[in-house]
C-alpha cells in the first residue's frame, strides 16, 4: 500500500528554500548542489540516448539524513545542467525509509534505475530491497518493485546496487555487512533485471588477504580500464592511519582482475580515491567516446556536516566536479573532465617567486601551478595547503572545536591543477595522481595568498558561473 506523498512538502520546502540557498554566497557557482535541503551520494550517472543524466539522494525537507528522494538532472555537455522531475519518493511500503542509492542502466531503450529501497522498524532494525524503476513518456519513472531481498547470511545493511552489462548477462555488485559484522561485496548474475543469482563476495573485510577491512562496505562500484578492473568502495571502519584513513568514512579503490565465469576478484591493497577532507560514495559511468567518469559527493556522512554554515541557509553539501578516470601502472588517476573547459575564461600568466605572485579573486578560479620548492598556499586563511618536497599538507579548523585538522598526499608533487568554487577547492597532482577535495566556508570575496621564494609558473582562469537551469 503506498503511504503518504511527500511530495506536497517538498514543493512547499523548495518555494521556501530555493532563494535562501541560491543567496549564499557559499551556494556553488558551478557545481552540481541542492536547490534545498541536503544532498549526498551521486546515484544513476548515465549516458542515455544522447544526454547525461544524474540522479542524487536529496531530502528536500531539511538537513538532516531522511526522507531520501532521487533527484535528477540532464545535460548535453557535462557543463551546462537542467532539472528533471524528481524520479523516486520512498512512498512504497518497500522503499519507505528511504529511496536509497543505485544506478542506471539502458535496458533495451529504456532508461532503467536500480535502487535500494530501504525500511526501518520501530524496534531499531532494518531491511532492504534492491527494486527497479523504469522511465515514462512524461520524464518521470515508474516504479517495478523489489527484484531481490536480504540474501541470507547478512544484515539489514545490504544496499547500493551498481549493474552493469557483459556479454549475455546483467551483473550487480552490492555493499553488504555479514552476520560477523564484516563489510562486503557480493556480485550477482541476471539475465534480464528481475531474478538474479548471487554468486558470493567478491571482495571484503578478511577476504582476498586484506584482513580486517571494516564493518560495512557501501557504494561499490565496479568498472575495467586497460587491463585493470577496479572496485571503488567506501569501506566503514577501517582504520586511521597516522596520514591515511582520516576522514571518518573514505572513498577507496581496489584494482585487480575479475574471472566472471568463477566470480573471483584478485586485488591488490586499498588505495584512498581522494586524500581530501570531503570525498565520498562516488560513482562511474562511460561516455560515447568510451571514456570512463567519475562523479563523487563532496562530503562525508557522520563526520562534522551538521556544522556546516550552510544549514543555516537550508542546503547542505554539493557534488565534486565531472572528473575522467585513466589507469597508469594499475593506479587510478582522476583528471577535470575536459568539457570544464568551457567555463574557462581569458588565460593568464605568472612566472616568478610565490610570493610576488599577485593575490587572486578565487570565488570561481582555476589554477594550474608548475613548481618544485616549497610554497604556501593560503585560500583566505580558512583552507592552507603547504606544498614541501615530499608532500602536500592540507589544514582547516574544525567547526566543532576550532582546532587544526590535517590531510596529507604523500609523494613529489610537481604540478598542481586547482579548482576553485564559492565554498570548494580540488586539487589535481601530478596530472591526476592524487586528489584532494575540501569544502570550505570564507569569507567573500575570497583570496588566494602565496608565500615562500620558490619558483612558480602558473596559468589560471577565471571560470564562468553555470547554475542549474
Ligand atoms: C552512502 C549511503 C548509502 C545509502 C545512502 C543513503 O552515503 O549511506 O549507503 O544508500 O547513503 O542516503
Amino acid at each position: 500500500m503506498a503511504s503518504h506523498s511527500l511530495l506536497p512538502a517538498v514543493l512547499q520546502a523548495v518555494m521556501k528554500g530555493q532563494p535562501k540557498a541560491l543567496n549564499d554566497p557559499h551556494y556553488p557557482a558551478w557545481h552540481l548542489a541542492p536547490v534545498t535541503g541536503l544532498l549526498n551520494d551521486p546515484n544513476g550517472f548515465i549516458h542515455f540516448a544522447g544526454r547525461y543524466h544524474l540522479f542524487y539522494q536529496w531530502n528536500a525537507l531539511g538537513c538532516q539524513h531522511k526522507h531520501k528522494c532521487w533527484g535528477h538532472w540532464s545535460s548535453e555537455d557535462l557543463v551546462h545542467w537542467q532539472h528533471e522531475p524528481i524520479a523516486l519518493m520512498p512512498d512504497e511500503e518497500y522503499d519507505r525509509s528511504g529511496c536509497y542509492s543505485g544506478s542506471a542502466v539502458d535496458n533495451n531503450g529504456v532508461l532503467t534505475l536500480c535502487y535500494t529501497g530501504n525500511v526501518k522498524f520501530d524496534d531499531g532494525s532494518r531491511t532492504s530491497w534492491q527494486c527497479l524503476a523504469e522511465q515514462n513518456s512524461d520524464g518521470g519513472f515508474d516504479k517495478l518493485g523489489p527484484v531481490l531481498p536480504l540474501p541470507h547470511g547478512y544484515t539489514g545493511h545490504v544496499r547500493d546496487p551498481k549493474v552493469w552489462r557483459h556479454g549475455e548477462f546483467w551483473y550487480m555488485v552490492l555493499g553488504a555487512q555479514d552476520l560477523q559484522l564484516q563489510g562486503k561485496v557480493l556480485l550477482l548474475r541476471s539475465e534480464n533485471l528481475w531474478n538474479w543469482q548471487n554468486l558470493g563476495e567478491i571482495a571484503g573485510s578478511g577476504l582476498n588477504g586484506l584482513g580486517e577491512a571494516g564493518y560495512m562496505w557501501e557504494c561499490p562500484d565496479m568498472f575495467t580500464l586497460g587491463d585493470n578492473t577496479f572496485l571503488i568502495c567506501c569501506p566503514q571502519g577501517i582504520v586511521r592511519e597516522e596520514k591515511r584513513w582520516l576522514n571518518t568514512h573514505p572513498g577507496a579503490y581496489l584494482s585487480g582482475t575479475l574471472d566472471y565465469a568463477n566470480a573471483r576478484f584478485q586485488h591488490g591493497a586499498f588505495h584512498e580515491l581522494d586524500a581530501g577532507f570531503e570525498f565520498y560514495a562516488p560513482q562511474t559511468t562511460q561516455t560515447e567516446d568510451g571514456r570512463c567518469l567519475l562523479v563523487g559527493w563532496m562530503g562525508v556522512p557522520d563526520g562534522e556536516e551538521m556544522r556546516q554554515p550552510t544549514v543555516a541557509n537550508g542546503w547542505l553539501h554539493q557534488m565534486t566536479c565531472l572528473r575522467e578516470l585513466t589507469s597508469r601502472n594499475g593506479k587510478l588517476c582522476q583528471q577535470p573532465v575536459a568539457e570544464l573547459q568551457a567555463l574557462r575564461g581569458e588565460e593568464r600568466f605568472y612566472q616568478g617567486p610565490a610570493q610576488q605572485m599577485p593575490t587572486l579573486d578565487i570565488q570561481r578560479l582555476e589554477l594550474m601551478v608548475e613548481s618544485s620548492g616549497e610554497v604556501t598556499l593560503s585560500f583566505s586563511e580558512t583552507l592552507i595547503l603547504e606544498w614541501h618536497k615530499d608532500e602536500l599538507r592540507l589544514a582547516r579548523r574544525s567547526l566543532e572545536n576550532g582546532e587544526w585538522l590535517y590531510r596529507y598526499w604523500q609523494g613529489d608533487a610537481q604540478k598542481l591543477q586547482i579548482l576553485c568554487d564559492h565554498s570548494s577547492i580540488e586539487i589535481f597532482i601530478n596530472d591526476g595522481e592524487g586528489v584532494m577535495s575540501s569544502r570550505y566556508f570564507p569569507v567573500h570575496p575570497a583570496r588566494l595568498t602565496l608565500t615562500g621564494d620558490a619558483e612558480l609558473r602558473v596559468h589560471y582562469w577565471s571560470l564562468h558561473p553555470c547554475m542549474v537551469e
